[in-house]
């Protein structure tokens, strides 16, 4: 791996220079320019407002518009991530049972939702939203078997210890299932069926991984298993979970804002297309099952503090300034930021809605 670099310290950004003289082809331009509305104007008087105008002709390295190439940062190993996990924090404040009115559409009881990369993260935050908001019947799903299985377990006994549900009134299972493996992800859905019946209505992708590599050194064989992931376990599920639907459903799939907009300074390149592809999936799928009254719908987060980005935040401080000022909200999104939109998106209140992206970004996107 000594073609890839781990994160270094910031280098230092490259200073502002000016341009060298105009060409005489651009001061003509200049005087070309000047000239409709300035028919008086005398010789000295045009080149002072040519040097006016010089002034604004600068040339940058842009500080925030590109690429720091030593900001190389490889996905670490699932057994790696550590405990504490930022992605857990839907259990503080904000949490609990709402008894005044509110609209009924946006129950998610009855409803069986099938969540992945549920383990941890903004997929667990998702899976614990649905349970928050009436749902009972749960499946994680995770690479690990193991993670997938104690992240349920976790759940059921958290809503019991809570108040929030009785002994045995939610049935969360965890499968173990690697997403960009087709057989396994068949597999998973037929043991999903077996547990919970024929029909899933709610299908959410959150299983994905980011990696830092500048495009020149970036393995073959990691841009495939990004997009293996990223990519095609969206369209295995998602067909899985189609089929499980017969009278229609919700498909959420987790995007990002990176799939609209190039991230800086961080190189992402292929995390970025992965994540163009998972939208427009999205809306293409959205069209193609409309008749099947099933809705296909991406939600892209900005930056949202969960193991993902805290280990590259960990690694290098001085990125996560970077960060915040390009959003407008001036901070990183916490995991339940994303709540109020995967509940209309995967309950009847957005019945009308299909193949829509919904960006929860802080404003990071409209600059
Ligand atoms: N955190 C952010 O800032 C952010 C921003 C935009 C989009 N996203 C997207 O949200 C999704 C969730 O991200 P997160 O921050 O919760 O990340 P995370 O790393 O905390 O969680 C991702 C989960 O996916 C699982 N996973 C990875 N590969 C898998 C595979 N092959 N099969 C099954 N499960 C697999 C992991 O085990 C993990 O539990 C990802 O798709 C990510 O790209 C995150």
């Amino acid at each position: 791996m000594s073609a890839l670099r781990t994160i270094l310290s910031r280098s230092a950004l490259p200073s502002t220079r000016r341009l060298a003289a105009p060409s005489p082809a651009a001061s003509q331009l200049v005087r070309n320019f000047l000239k409709p509305s300035s028919p008086v104007l005398k010789a000295e008087d045009e080149e002072k407002a040519r040097l006016e105008y010089e002034k604004h002709r600068q040339n940058v390295d842009p500080k925030m518009a590109s690429v720091d190439e030593s900001l190389t940062f490889e996905h670490p190993k699932t057994s790696e991530w550590k405990a504490g996990d930022p992605g857990h924090d839907v259990v503080g404040a904000g949490h609990g049972r709402h008894n005044k009115r509110t609209l009924s559409s946006l129950s998610m009881d009855g409803k069986v939702c099938v969540v992945t990369g549920a383990a941890r993260g903004l997929g667990n935050m998702m899976a614990r939203t649905f349970v928050e908001s009436g749902a009972s019947s749960i499946a994680i799903v995770d690479l690990n078997e193991a993670d997938a299985r104690a992240a349920a377990k976790d759940l059921e006994e958290w809503f019991v210890t809570h108040g929030e549900a009785e002994p045995g009134e939610i049935k969360a299972k965890g499968y173990g299932c690697d997403v960009a493996n087709e057989q396994s992800v068949t597999k998973t859905f037929d043991a999903i069926e077996k547990d919970y019946g024929s029909k899933i209505d709610c299908l959410v992708t959150a299983a994905g991984i980011v990696e830092n590599f500048i495009a020149t050194e970036y393995p073959t064989e990691k841009v495939r298993k990004l997009l293996d992931i990223n990519v095609m376990g969206s369209w295995f599920c998602a067909l899985q979970a189609k089929k499980r639907m017969p009278e229609g459903g919700s498909i959420i799939l987790i995007g990002s804002m990176s799939g609209n907009i190039v991230n800086a300074p961080q190189p992402q390149t292929p995390y970025n297309f992965s994540k163009a592809a998972v939208r427009h999936m999205a809306s293409s799928l959205a069209v193609e099952w409309a008749k099947d009254n099933i809705r296909v719908n991406c939600v892209a987060p900005g930056y949202t503090l969960t193991n993902l980005t805290k280990v590259i935040l960990d690694a290098n401080p001085v990125l996560r300034d970077e960060w915040l000022h390009r959003i407008p909200m001036g901070r990183l999104a916490d995991p339940s930021d994303l709540k109020g939109a995967i509940v209309l998106l995967a309950s009847d209140s957005s019945k009308y809605i299909t193949g829509s992206q919904i960006t929860i970004d802080g404003g990071y996107t409209c600059l």
